[in-house]
């Protein structure tokens, strides 16, 4: 049976477009239930609906404060009934009660070879220190910001030519072949989360598993 799953978003959505494009072939048995996002105009919306998926933005400015606004999206979203929430660019710091509420069932995609690397700008801040690696990493959504469970990575080596503008299209090109991956093994039950760690098939991850650009692309 597929797996019911929410996507979050905040922005362009190609991650979503690229969830979307691997269910609708059938490489990855999930089924979209909703796409959420905090920005109205947030591109991925679009796509929700061009695909005739429930699509629904909740500004937090139209909430008194943080915390209702908060409990209008957990509700929101748990109007869809997901199994999984799949976060693919969604910009706001879910609080401690949603962490918990789907623990295990939420993962999210970030751009940097986590534990390296976790907020924002890593493009910029890779370049400045000049890494010779760069990537993205797929982990289990907890408490902690950009620091869950790791599941899995993308790496590739950065190049004297490149720039940010490069370095984010290489690694969002592997980020579309690599999350829908991961939703596959979720879907598969193969991955869970055990104690504090990622397990795949039954044995607890000690590092995430890294695929090599050229192994994705
Ligand atoms: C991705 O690069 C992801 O790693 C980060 O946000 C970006 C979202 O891009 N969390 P898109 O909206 O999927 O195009």
């Amino acid at each position: 049976m597929s797996l019911r799953t929410a996507v979050l978003l905040s922005g362009t959505g190609s991650n979503f477009q690229a969830i979307l494009g691997q269910a609708a072939c059938g490489n990855l048995e999930i089924e979209v239930v909703a796409a959420l996002s905090d920005r109205p105009g947030a591109q991925g919306l679009q796509r929700a609906r061009d695909a005739g998926i429930p699509a629904a933005a909740l500004p937090p400015s139209e909430y008194q404060d943080r915390r209702s606004w908060w409990e209008a999206f957990a509700g929101r979203l748990r109007s869809f009934s997901p199994q999984v929430l799949a976060l693919a660019g969604f910009m706001r710091i879910l609080p401690a009660s949603l962490c918990d509420e789907y623990r295990g069932r939420a993962l999210n995609i970030h751009p940097s070879l986590l534990p390296g690397y976790p907020g924002l700008n890593t493009y910029r801040r890779v370049l400045e220190a000049g890494e010779a690696w760069h990537g993205a990493t797929v982990h289990f959504v907890t408490r902690d910001l950009d620091s869950g469970p790791l599941v899995a990575q993308a790496r590739l080596r950065v190049t004297a030519r490149d720039d940010e503008a490069s370095l984010k299209a290489r690694v969002q090109a592997c980020e579309h072949v690599l999350y829908p991956r991961v939703l596959q093994w979720m879907a598969d039950g193969r991955l869970e989360m055990v104690g504090s760690r990622a397990a795949l098939d039954g044995r607890e991850l000690l590092k995430p598993i890294v695929f090599e650009e050229k192994e994705l692309l």
